[in-house]
């Protein structure tokens, strides 16, 4: 039997003929590139929703098991046995390091953490009320000032340098756009702490004040919120092809800067159907205010004629529970004592989820929670402000765009991305 998919063009009964490629899992493409030569058409997929637009060896979704996997082992695994940084090197290297693997990426990113003291400037040229994603974005743009525009993948030792170098300094842009939004002064990175710890420690320490580990109150960063917190940046360390991730591997099909690139993909990780849904989920929560409001703005979410939309529910690729929802659910009741989550917020959230299951608009549609409807009670338990929920995605996926970056770029076939249209115009 060919591995081949033919078409018949019926208006003049012509079969066209198209090779099949088959992955190592899930669904099999059909190789379309040549239907233009073949047909004189184009296809036509808006929101791509059946097109697959690269090869990837990086992340598998099972959109109908709702199954998530790096390199092969399961986001559960990874998250219960391995650290952010662990699933960093994971995803850059292809494999999980050895203990002294791991001791040395992760000191190496302590000592990359640092941004050159002249990028200072650029903060503050930000009005206070500067919302941290645009400052983030503009910062990762500026990095390309201090770091030469030409980097040669061939050598490897350079592309992982430059991955490692955006992966450490991601936390402290993002400490400094906020502690910038809040008119205090920078706490610099702290080599004496882990990745995680030391994001917490920049967001948190009075200048000078000693932050230890500790549960002793306010000036104290606890060991469960390290976790906490390490267990979201891995949660959000790469999803295959999604918005943000598409934007990055089309600026390096242009053989722009990679640094560049990672400030386009936080453009677009930006926008509420994205990644920006975290931080509107809480804001709709709190707006819902009390669980007697719900059945209200889920009537409202139902109604094709209301533009409102319920925040955190609905996955272009999950038609089953997204696995980041239910570990991060999992997390909330794990952690609700300890970390006195909000219980008020939880209790509306989980009745949205106990009607949105049930219901039949949802059911049919298969919305189901995303990982953006629990990532916010944590992180605001976290004493994360709402405005630094989308950051804290970013400082999570960083590892992925760069790491999809560097497959795009090692692929010897990768074309600039420029696809077609249909023309309705004059
Ligand atoms: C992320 O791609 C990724 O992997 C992204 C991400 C990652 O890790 O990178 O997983 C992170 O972005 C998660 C998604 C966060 N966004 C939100 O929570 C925003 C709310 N969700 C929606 O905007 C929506 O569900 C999307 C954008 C997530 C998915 O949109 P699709 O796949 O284009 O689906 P659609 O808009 O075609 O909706 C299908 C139907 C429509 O109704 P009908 O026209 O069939 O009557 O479902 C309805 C939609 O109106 N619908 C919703 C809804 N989401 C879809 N109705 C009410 N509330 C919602 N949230």
């Amino acid at each position: 039997m060919k591995n081949t998919f033919t078409m018949t063009d019926n208006r003049t009964d012509t079969s066209y003929e198209f090779d099949i490629l088959d992955g190592t899992r899930g669904p099999s493409v059909v190789d379309i590139s040549s239907f233009y030569s073949q047909t004189g058409m184009f296809t036509y997929d808006q929101g791509y929703t059946s097109t697959a637009s690269t090869k990837s060896a990086i992340t598998f979704i099972d959109g109908d098991k709702g199954e998530l996997r790096h390199r092969g082992i399961d986001i559960e695994d990874l998250v219960e046995n391995h650290s952010y940084i662990e699933v960093c090197y994971l995803l850059l290297k292809k494999r999980l390091p050895t203990p002294e693997e791991a001791k040395g990426f992760d000191l190496e990113l302590r000592h990359r953490s640092f941004i050159h003291e002249r990028m200072k400037g650029l903060f503050d040229s930000f009005p206070i009320s500067g919302h941290p994603m645009a400052i983030m974005n503009s910062a990762v743009a500026a990095l390309t000032v201090f770091y030469g525009d030409h980097i040669s993948i061939e050598n490897e030792e350079e592309a992982l340098e430059m991955a490692a170098r955006i992966i450490a300094k991601m936390p402290t842009i993002a400490a400094f756009s906020y502690r910038h939004s809040m008119g205090i002064p920078f706490i610099y990175p702290d080599v004496n702490r882990s990745f995680t710890e030391n994001f917490l420690y920049m967001m948190r320490a009075y200048p000078g004040g000693v932050m230890k580990i500790g549960n002793d109150g306010e000036n104290t960063i606890s060991p469960v919120e390290v976790k906490a917190l390490d267990a979201i940046f891995s949660l959000h360390a790469d999803h295959e092809q999604n918005a943000s991730t598409t934007t990055v591997r089309n600026v390096a099909s242009t053989n722009a800067h990679p640094y560049v690139a990672i400030s386009s993909g936080i453009s677009a990780l930006w926008g509420s159907a994205h990644g920006g849904a975290n931080e509107q989920v809480i804001k709709q929560l709190e707006m819902i205010g009390s669980v007697d409001n719900v059945d209200k703005y889920i009537a409202k979410a139902k109604d094709r004629s209301d533009p409102f939309r319920l925040m955190g529910f609905g996955h272009r690729v999950y038609k089953n529970f997204d696995p980041r929802a239910k570990i991060l659910r999992g997390l909330q009741d794990q952690l609700k004592d300890e970390l006195k989550l909000d219980s008020e917020l939880m209790k509306i959230a989980s009745k949205i989820e106990d009607i949105a299951l049930n219901d039949e608009y949802f059911v049919s549609r298969k919305l189901y929670p995303n990982i953006d409807f629990y990532s916010g009670v944590i992180l605001t338990a976290l004493k994360i402000p709402t405005s630094m929920f989308t950051p804290m995605f970013v400082i999570g996926r960083t590892v992925g765009w760069i790491a999809q970056w560097l497959e795009y770029k090692e692929d010897a076939k990768a074309k600039i991305a420029r696809p077609r249209q249909l023309y309705t115009g004059e």
